[in-house]
């Protein structure tokens, strides 16, 4: 029987708006799915709020409700969406660019789509060299920048009559930098917005805005954004959860199921390359010795962390582990990954594993992008506040507490996740113990 829960939770009344930075593949298979789903077109596959379950209480109970049952989330059809691009193209003409879904299936979705019109983004080739265009705020500081993004966020709620907001990021992979100066303090940050500080990029200028104004963020992109003294503080102040960041969809989501596998049978690691090509937009951004930089640092922890070479040094102390990605414009979002993994058995006896992966890049993301912000809305409506790393589920490089180092084992992750579901709603934990079955 369910104790008393945790945190009271606010029911999730009224519409959600999600408001997307970058209108890219993600975003408008994102936004074509959940129209398509509304009119019985298509089925969520992929979405764990949508089509997960949570055991509750012994085997023997026989009791798992569907997540989404268990607790308040908002319904799909009380979604709205709105967003911010360098390119003026409507979510219908980016998504018919993007090339990702069928063209009959967008021709049945078009009227929703081309509802939906980039706001004049924020952006700085400093931090994404690749793109340029034309959709842009009129120039200002950055401070004057962040507060027309409050502006738009205000607008739009007051247009869609939105009762609460989340932000994820969905646009381009920023160029990798480490914390400067500028986010030590809220006050230094702030100081810099005005100031115009280089070190702040556009991300950070719009999630300043989102936390400012009492919105979730989270960020779908492996640069640095809220992983700063500057906006944690922000966060605590304004009561908002933080989430990220890179959503693990395709190489890395393969990496921690195979690594943890491996770790759990005692087999060594002498090496792992993993390489991929993609012909997306994103492709093409990354394709910058800067952006690739923050995927290559954020796609490289994960097996490190799993493997834990300080614990087993005979096995994964010295392993090689080298990260390509490669644009090439034929593919377009079907992206090709390769792995190959060099083991080592009883007695050190080499072995091989190969894998590739014919993925499809915004299909495998789509879904997290549902997840991840309804589960940002059940966390505010939650109290919850900070980093919400039982979301590391969702992404590559999560974000944690300074003091603990980030799960990346995808088997603990979801059952930190569902534990969380667990303890907020009162029910026992579970603990995979079972000795009561054998008394
Ligand atoms: N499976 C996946 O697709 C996956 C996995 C992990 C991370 N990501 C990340 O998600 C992001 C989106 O991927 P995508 O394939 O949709 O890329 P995309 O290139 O198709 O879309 C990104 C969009 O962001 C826009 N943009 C760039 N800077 C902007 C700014 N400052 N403000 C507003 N818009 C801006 C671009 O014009 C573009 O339309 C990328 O950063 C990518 O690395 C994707």
């Amino acid at each position: 029987m369910p104790g008393k829960p945790a945190v009271q939770i606010a029911p999730a009344e009224g519409k959600l708006g999600i408001l997307i930075p970058g209108m890219g593949a993600v975003t408008t298979t994102f936004i074509a799915g959940l129209e398509a789903i509304k009119r019985g077109l298509g089925r969520p596959i992929g979405s764990l709020t949508q089509l997960g379950t949570v055991r509750l209480g012994k085997r023997t109970e026989g009791r798992s409700p569907a997540i989404r049952d268990f607790v308040p989330l908002a319904p799909i059809e009380n979604i709205v969406i709105g967003g911010w691009d360098i390119f003026e193209d409507n979510a219908y003409e980016a998504a018919t660019k993007a090339g990702v879904l069928e063209p009959a299936l967008l021709e049945q979705l078009k009227e929703p789509l081309s509802a939906v019109k980039p706001m004049q983004a924020v952006f700085d080739r400093e931090f994404v060299k690749r793109l340029d265009g034309p959709n842009v705020k009129p120039k200002g500081s950055k401070m004057d920048h962040a507060e027309m993004v409050m502006d738009d966020i205000r607008r739009f709620q007051a247009s869609t009559g939105a009762s609460r907001l989340a932000m994820i990021w969905c646009a381009s992979t920023e160029v990798f930098r480490q914390p400067a100066a500028v986010h030590a303090t809220l006050k230094d940050f702030e100081c810099g917005l005005q100031k115009n500080d280089p070190e702040i990029s556009p991300s950070q200028i719009y999630a300043y805005a989102a936390v400012k104004s009492g919105l979730p963020y989270a960020n779908g992109a492996p640069h640095m954004t809220t992983d700063t003294p500057a906006l944690l503080e922000l966060a605590r102040n304004r009561n908002v959860p933080l989430a990220g960041k890179d959503f693990k969809s395709g190489q890395t989501f393969m990496k921690t199921l195979i690594a943890p596998g491996l770790k759990s049978r005692l087999l060594g690691l002498s090496g792992w390359f993993s390489t991929n090509i993609l012909g997306n937009r994103d492709g093409e951004v990354l394709d910058d010795p800067g952006s690739f930089r923050s995927k290559e640092v954020s796609k490289s922890s994960a097996l490190e962390y799993i493997l834990q070479g300080h614990l087993y040094p005979d096995l994964y102390r010295e392993f090689y582990h080298k990260v390509r990605i490669e644009y090439y414009p034929p593919r377009g979002d079907a992206k090709e990954g390769w792995d190959n993994i060099d083991i080592f058995g009883w007695l050190g006896y080499p072995m091989q594993i190969k894998i590739n992966f014919l993925c499809r890049d915004s299909i495998l993301a789509a879904p997290l992008v549902l997840d991840i912000v309804l589960f940002m809305d059940l966390a505010q409506r939650a109290g919850l506040r900070g980093i919400q790393e039982w979301l590391s589920f969702y992404f590559k490089a999560p974000m944690h507490a300074p003091e603990v180092y980030p799960e990346h084992d995808i088997f603990i992750q979801l059952m930190k996740l569902k534990n969380t579901l667990r303890w907020m709603q009162g029910e026992d934990l579970i603990t995979h113990l079972g000795q009561e079955y054998y008394d």
